[in-house]
């Protein structure tokens, strides 16, 4: 966005300035105690998560007159539709700053979109000119913090797996933070190198206690990933000051419950991608974790797999443990926490208490006394059936909450086989009876199981906005089964290069490209014509450098990429040229072990899935009854789920007299004083706002793309803004560069 009225808008700026600096030092007058929820200044609006505002200026009976106020195109989408914008930006002073597809981070003014500047990771990258893809990145959010003085202000954000600190006055790295201006988090791993895919990426932002910044990472989903160490770092100078292992190491509590005693220096992931949530007063931090590495096979991790799938409280200053709640044990499904969990007071039998709310992916609502980590609801282990596949030894029994009740249909049978035409339910039916299992919490089989809700959830990312004076959560769920298969592991041909090739897509692709490369129709692409798009050369950079959810494979030895290579672009001669060095021959990739790869774990994993195989019907529309997407409010004082409506809809569909379907949704909802929640996150690109009494669609907006993401909101000069990132890039989905912000028009 051009600058066109700077001298206007310096004078603005300064005035506003002003103005906010009373603000401010009026605010400081205030008691500390009471949480302020008039700005956006963290991720997730405050530090206790609950994506609020009170701001009341839009409210229930003035939303319909709701406009765009500004607009701010960053100009670098991808238009291949690669790029996404997933950034839930915060409002500092009168400045937005947020994200842009190619993880660029922006200043703007947050009254008038206009930008103050930008600061661009890949001018800082000798390697992004050969490789612009690989800034193709997940970032959530960013993170912001200034001293004592109100001095040294900056914003912390992730780019892949580096964190940088960029100077908030000049939009330049801050030289005394790590090196030269970021964190390299590859350092600083507790593990040996060489033992671990060290993939990791920076996607949700770190939280600010003190002069620490909490900070947690996604890693491979593999069985090799690196570990999910959760780590604070001192935010002035970017040293690491504490960390604690997710998998515990000898000595440590819960080390003790791991059968193999050597789990620690194997396993990784446990981490925490989906961000964390601060009690600042207490100085407890809360930190949902997801699964041990290797999604779908745990014979090589036997045991409950503590930390991974847990809901961790601790000391913020140390990260000492204070204690932890295990959502799912010995996880065979992916399940993941996928969101900060929510801060609340609620009133439980009589008494005000302190809780935390964790939503899950399988549709779940955990809430504890965040003191101590009680269960305020009875939570039962209930039995579940053992596993099929010889070697794995799934856990007896899972944690059911008894209440709040779940907010996605858990299950479904034949008669909730879609019905949108009689040729769609009979393809769907007879998909349906193919999968053997169907009860959630069975263990994988080569004979097929339903994950419902999906891998997506359920509950995703975008988490969940509560509403402290009435304690009521609102989260908005996916509903779409997924399916499960296991199948052994390739065996390629050892003797020949794309036997080599082959066997390393069935060890490091398969999963998510699936058996027979054609990918899973939407979020994970056909590689079976990768030829007619992209040289060898461009393949090989992919795998270095990964590109948004597709992860990088830094530890596939070259040799190893090359054949690999070989087997995409389906070059089985003998010898293969690749422009990056020499021709590889049939020998020479035979005998290719990297010196320094060891043994990998991967090697002892006998199965893989098929592929992330979601239950849509040929005309790419999900196989069961909707709705398919809904927005929900769950009262966390009574346990009850208050209203379900269906979020987002298909045009096509709707017109044809269908009622609004939903669809399926990323990104999360923040609710209002205004008596609002709003939200887009729908397939359709709709933003909406509704009544968060009865769930009433009070007012919507066509978005240029959908908005997979979480907006924010916040008021200036007393005018209330609600901001949306549209990025789209997801299921199909067009991708966006815009941030859009609306307002009530000024009259
Ligand atoms: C965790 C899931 C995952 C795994 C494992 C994975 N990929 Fe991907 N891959 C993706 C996703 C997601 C994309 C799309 C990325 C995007 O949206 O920019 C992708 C894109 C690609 C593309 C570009 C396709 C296009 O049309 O632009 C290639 C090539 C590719 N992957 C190759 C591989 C190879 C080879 C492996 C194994 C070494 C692999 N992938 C493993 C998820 C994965």
């Amino acid at each position: 966005m051009r600058n066109k009225n700077s001298i206007f808008l310096s004078c603005k700026f300064i005035i506003t300035c002003v103005f906010l600096s009373i603000v401010l030092v009026s605010c400081k007058k205030r008691s500390v105690t009471v949480s302020d929820y008039s700005g956006w200044t963290t991720y997730a609006g405050s530090k206790d998560g609950i994506r609020y505002s009170s701001n009341e200026q839009i409210n229930t009976d003035n939303v319909s007159r709701l406009a765009v106020a500004w607009t701010y195109c960053s100009g670098d989408k991808d238009t291949n539709n690669h790029t996404q914008i997933q950034c839930n930006p915060i409002m500092v002073d009168g400045i937005l700053y947020g994200t842009t597809p190619r993880v660029k981070l922006f200043a703007l003014n947050a009254a008038t979109g206009l930008q103050k500047w930008i600061f661009d990771p890949a001018l800082e990258d000798s390697s992004a000119r050969k490789n612009p893809a690989s800034f193709f990145k997940v970032c959530r959010g960013v993170t912001f913090w200034q001293d004592e003085k109100g001095e040294n202000r900056r914003i912390i954000y992730g780019v892949g797996s580096k964190a940088y600190a960029i100077n908030v006055a000049d939009g330049k790295p801050v030289t005394s933070f790590g090196h030269n201006g970021y964190i390299e988090l590859t350092e600083n791993i507790d593990r040996e190198a060489g033992t671990y895919n060290p993939y990791i990426s920076n996607t949700t932002p770190g939280i600010i206690y003190k002069d620490l910044i909490i900070i947690g990472m996604r890693v491979s989903e593999e069985a090799d990933a690196a570990p999910g160490t959760i780590r604070a770092f001192d935010v002035k100078t970017g040293k690491l000051r504490w960390q604690f292992h997710t998998i515990p190491h000898p000595g440590e509590k819960g080390y003790e419950t791991w059968p193999d005693k050597d789990a620690w220096k194997k396993l990784g992931a446990a981490n925490c991608w989906a961000g964390m949530s601060l009690d600042e007063k207490r100085g407890i931090v809360y930190v949902p974790t997801g699964s041990v590495g290797g999604d779908f096979y745990g014979g090589i991790r036997k045991g409950q797999n503590l930390y991974a799938n847990s809901l961790l409280a601790l000391d913020a200053l140390t990260g000492k443990y204070i204690w932890h709640f295990q959502t799912v044990h010995h996880d065979l499904w992916d399940r993941d926490l996928p969101a900060n969990p929510n801060l609340v007071t609620v009133t439980h039998k009589g008494k005000q208490i302190d809780a935390v709310a964790q939503i899950s992916k399988h549709g779940f609502v955990f809430l504890f006394d965040r003191t101590n980590g009680n269960p305020l609801f009875p939570i039962e282990e209930k039995s579940f059936p053992e596993s099929d596949l010889p070697g794995e030894e799934a856990w007896p029994t899972q944690p059911i909450p008894a209440l709040p009740e779940p907010f996605a249909r858990q299950s479904f049978g034949p008669g909730d086989i879609t019905d949108r035409s009689p040729e769609a339910h009979r393809e769907m039916l007879e998909r349906f009876q193919k999968v053997k299992y169907r009860e959630m919490f069975t263990p994988p089989s080569k004979e097929s199981s339903w994950i419902f809700p999906g891998y997506d959830g359920g509950g995703e990312w975008g988490g969940a906005a509560v509403d402290p004076a009435s304690a009521i959560l609102y989260i908005n769920s996916t509903e779409l089964p997924w399916i499960l298969t296991m199948v052994d592991k390739v065996k390629g041909d050892m003797s020949t290069l794309k036997g080599i090739g082959e066997m390393n897509y069935g060890k490091y692709c398969i999963a998510c490209h699936g058996p027979e490369r054609k990918g899973n129709g939407s979020s994970f692409p056909s590689l079976v014509e990768i030829g007619k798009k992209f040289n060898d050369e461009q393949i090989m950079n992919l795998l270095g450098s990964g590109r948004n959810m597709m992860p990088a494979f830094k530890q596939i030895a070259e040799s190893d990429k090359k054949a690999l290579v070989a087997f995409l672009l389906k070059s089985s001669s003998g010898n293969l040229h690749t422009k990056g060095g020499p021709a590889l021959t049939r020998e020479s990739a035979s005998e290719s072990k990297n010196p320094e790869q060891k043994h990998s774990i991967l090697d002892d994993v006998p199965y893989t899935m098929t592929g992330y195989n979601r239950f849509l019907d040929k005309e790419g529309y999900p196989g069961i009854k909707p709705p398919w997407g809904t927005l929900n409010a769950v009262d966390l004082n009574s346990g009850k789920l208050l209203w379900k409506v269906p979020l987002g809809e298909y045009p096509e569909l709707t017109a044809k007299g269908i009622p609004i379907t939903g669809t399926e949704c990323y990104g999360g909802s923040l609710v209002t004083k205004g008596g609002l929640v709003f939200i887009a996150a729908s397939k359709d690109g709709k933003m909406h706002a509704f009544d968060k009494k009865s769930g009433k669609l009070l007012w919507e907006a066509q978005l240029p793309v959908p908005g997979y993401a979480t907006p924010a909101s916040y008021a200036i000069n007393g005018k209330q803004y609600v901001v949306i990132a549209c990025g789209g890039g997801k299921i199909g989905s067009k991708s966006g560069d815009q941030y859009i912000a609306f307002a009530l028009p000024d009259k």
